[in-house]
This record gives C-alpha cells, sequence and structure tokens, in this order.
C-alpha cells in the first residue's frame, strides 16, 4: 500500500529533518515494506536515502528559467527528487491552477520519468448535486492526462473532506473508488481527514491502496502507526 504525508506549508526545515529521520527510524525498526513517501515544503528538501520516498508538492513545468517565485527541475535534481504532487485541491482551488495548465505540468514531469500523485475530488455544492453530477466533474479532471502511465498514482481528495475532520462514509468512498478504478487501473488512494482513528478502516475499504495525509501526518508518531496499519493489512 502506499502511505503518503503532504506537510504542506508546515514544518521548519530543521523540524522535517526531524520528522523524516523519526519516521525512517520507525520503518526500518517495524520492516515497514510499504511505499512511503513524505512531501515536505520545498524549503525543506534535502537528499535523502533510505525507505521514505520524498517528493515536492509542486514545481513549474520548465527545466530552469525566467518564473520568479517558481521552481523547476533542476532544483528538484538537486535533491534527487522524482516524485511529485500534481492538482492538488489547494493548486486548483486557492492557487487557481487550472486543468490545462495541470496538463502541461502533468506532461513535462512525465516526459521526465517521474512518479506522479495525481489529485482529483469535488467540492461540496458538486457533491451535493448527486452522484452523477460529481462523478462528471472529477471526469473533468481526468482530461488531457494519460491514465495509463505507468508512473502515475492517484489521490481522490473531496475539497470538503480536507482539513475539516468531515469524511465521506465508508460506502461513498467504495463507490467513489470503484467509479474511478473504470479511468485507471493506477494505484488510488483517498485523502480528506484521514487520522489515527479511521485510517485502519479506511486504508481496509475495496479499491483503496493507500492514503494521502496532511493535518495527521505532521505528527511523526500518527504518521507511523498509520505505516503500522497498512503493513498489518498487507494488501
Ligand atoms: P487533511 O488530512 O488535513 O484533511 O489533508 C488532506 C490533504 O489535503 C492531503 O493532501
Amino acid at each position: 500500500m502506499i502511505i503518503a504525508a503532504n506537510l504542506k506549508t508546515n514544518l521548519t526545515r530543521e523540524k522535517t529533518t526531524k520528522y523524516i529521520k523519526e519516521v525512517e527510524n520507525f520503518l526500518s525498526k517495524n520492516s515497514i515494506s510499504q511505499e512511503v513517501f513524505v512531501f515536505p515544503a520545498i524549503s525543506s528538501l534535502n537528499l535523502h536515502a533510505g525507505k521514505i520516498v520524498v517528493g515536492a508538492q509542486n514545481a513549474y513545468p520548465a527545466i530552469n528559467g525566467a518564473f520568479t517565485g517558481e521552481i523547476g527541475y533542476e532544483q528538484l535534481e538537486e535533491f534527487g527528487i522524482k516524485t511529485i504532487l500534481i492538482g492538488h485541491s489547494e493548486r486548483r482551488h486557492i492557487i487557481g491552477e487550472t486543468q490545462e495548465e495541470l496538463v502541461e505540468k502533468f506532461n513535462f514531469y512525465k516526459n521526465l520519468g517521474f512518479k506522479i500523485i495525481y489529485c482529483v475530488g469535488e467540492p461540496l455544492n458538486v457533491r451535493e448535486a448527486g452522484f452523477e453530477k460529481m462523478m462528471e466533474y472529477i471526469s473533468k479532471q481526468y482530461e488531457g492526462i494519460d491514465c495509463n502511465y505507468e508512473n502515475l498514482v492517484i489521490a481522490y481528495e473531496p475539497v470538503w473532506a480536507i482539513g475539516t475532520g468531515l469524511t465521506p462514509t465508508v460506502d461513498d468512498i467504495v463507490a467513489i473508488h470503484k467509479e474511478l478504478k473504470k479511468k485507471s487501473s493506477a494505484p488510488l488512494l483517498y485523502g480528506g481527514s484521514v487520522k489515527v482513528t479511521n485510517a485502519k478502516e479506511v486504508l481496509a475499504l475495496d479499491g483503496v491502496d493507500g492514503v494521502l495525509v496532511g493535518s495527521a501526518a505532521l505528527y511523526a508518531e500518527h504518521f507511523c502507526t498509520m505505516c503500522e496499519y497498512a503493513q498489518a493489512l498487507g494488501k
């Protein structure tokens, strides 16, 4: 299974280093063989060797160039980063990235062979419009994306469940994942208010190949427990 921590705009470089060390020690000590990803803030990237795969939360689709405030491939390469999150709801809805921009980013990093964790998910008003409308909305987020890309992982993260403590019912997660699996056979993660208290249940669901965790992952101990749950399930 895949257990991923999106640290977002949290933790300093020093704290991130400590965090990664703590998780890494835990994984070794407990012989965790699951795929574990950590996405630190860009300024906290470091060279890392170990079980954890460190990825970037974002990057511009360019090797380098005049893109003030952005980083490109050259800056990721320096830290051996070959994994990237694309399409996270905070980038779509707060930063305002369009589907066209995401497709460009996707293709750029795909051509460089990156592992791409591509995020999809609907806001509350779309969810409230019913299952069909919701799937229509999510389907648009697949437009232009190569669903057969061998290094693709998809994360379903309902916008209204992110950082709110709200989650869809387990039946809803199963139903949505079933639909999404028809679009791509890539591993499919669930994200949105995954906590130590619900991770075991979510990880065990049909069609869930892992979790993408935000706030709860900020506590190394909690994140480690989730890795342990995934290991015990051995899916
Ligand atoms: P929370 O776990 O804080 O809801 O965030 C989920 C998320 O956005 C992971 O990418």
